[in-house]
C-alpha cells in the first residue's frame, strides 16, 4: 500500500564514474503529488541522481522505483515506456527541439505516448494558454525569450499527464523575474494537475514552491526541515 502512495521511491543507490563514486547510498521518497527541493553545492551529485532517476544513467546498486516499478531489472522498451510515460522533464538550458513550433514541441510527448491527434492539439493549446504564450503557438524556440522557452517546456513536461517532474535547476538560465514566473507556473502546473516534483536547486528562493526540502552533501541525502 505505502508503495501506492509513493510516485519515486530511492533506496541505497550508488553510482561511480571509472573508480569515483559519486552517488554513495542515496535514500529518497517522493509521494503523489509532493513537491520536494534538492538543494547542495555544486559537484554534490544531484544532477547525476536526477540522471539515474530517468533512466539515462545506469546506477551501480540500490533501487529506484516510479509509481511502483523498479527501473531495474527491466527490459529497455519497459524503462522507456516508465520514462515516457510517467515522467515530465524540465532542463536548465530548455532542450526544446529547434525546428519545431512552441505548440508542436508542446504536442511531442503526446505524440510519443500515442495520444490522438484532436485531443493532442486540443491540450497542448490549453496547456499553451496556461503559461501565458497563446500568441507565441507558431513560434519557433530562436524566437523565444529565455523565460518564453521554459514556459514552452513546462508545457510539454505536463503533456503526457505525466506523475513525475524531474527539473535540474530550470530556473538556471534565468533571470529573478522570469524564474519567479516559471517557479509559480511549475506550482500551479503540479497542483492543477496532480504532478509530483523534484526541483533540483541550489537557489534558496526556489525552495519555496515546494513542501519539503532535502539536501544533498557529497553523494548523500540528508533530510533538512524546512526553515
Ligand atoms: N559524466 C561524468 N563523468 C565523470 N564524472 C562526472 C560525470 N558527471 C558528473 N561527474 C562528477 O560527479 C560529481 C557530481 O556531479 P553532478 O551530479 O553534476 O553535481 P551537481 O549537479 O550537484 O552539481 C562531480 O564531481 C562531477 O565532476
Ligand atoms: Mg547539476
Amino acid at each position: 500500500m505505502s508503495e501506492c502512495h509513493s510516485i519515486l521511491e530511492v533506496n541505497q543507490v550508488t553510482k561511480a564514474y571509472g573508480a569515483v563514486e559519486v552517488l554513495h547510498g542515496v535514500n529518497l521518497q517522493v509521494r503523489a503529488g509532493e513537491r520536494v527541493a534538492l538543494t547542495g553545492p555544486s559537484g554534490s551529485g544531484k544532477s547525476t541522481l536526477l540522471n539515474c532517476l530517468c533512466g539515462i544513467e545506469p546506477i551501480d546498486s540500490g533501487r529506484i522505483t516510479i509509481a511502483g516499478q523498479p527501473l531495474q531489472s527491466e527490459s529497455r522498451d519497459h524503462l522507456d515506456r516508465i520514462r515516457r510515460e510517467q515522467i515530465g522533464y524540465v532542463f536548465q538550458s530548455f532542450h526544446l527541439l529547434p525546428t519545431l513550433s512552441a505548440i508542436e514541441n508542446i504536442e511531442l510527448p503526446g505524440q510519443l505516448i500515442g495520444m490522438q491527434k484532436q485531443e493532442r492539439v486540443e491540450r497542448a493549446h490549453q496547456l499553451l494558454k496556461s503559461v501565458g504564450l497563446e500568441h507565441r503557438a507558431t513560434h519557433r524556440p530562436d524566437s523565444l525569450s529565455g523565460g518564453e522557452r521554459q514556459r514552452v517546456a513546462l508545457a510539454r513536461a505536463v503533456m503526457h499527464r505525466p506523475r513525475l517532474i524531474l527539473a535540474d535547476e530550470p530556473t538556471g538560465s534565468l533571470d529573478s523575474v522570469n524564474g519567479a514566473k516559471v517557479l509559480d507556473l511549475l506550482e500551479v502546473l503540479s497542483q492543477a494537475h496532480q504532478i509530483a516534483v523534484l526541483l533540483v536547486t541550489h537557489d534558496r528562493e526556489s525552495t519555496r514552491i515546494c513542501e519539503r526540502v532535502v539536501a544533498m552533501r557529497d553523494g548523500r541525502i540528508m533530510d533538512a526541515p524546512m526553515s
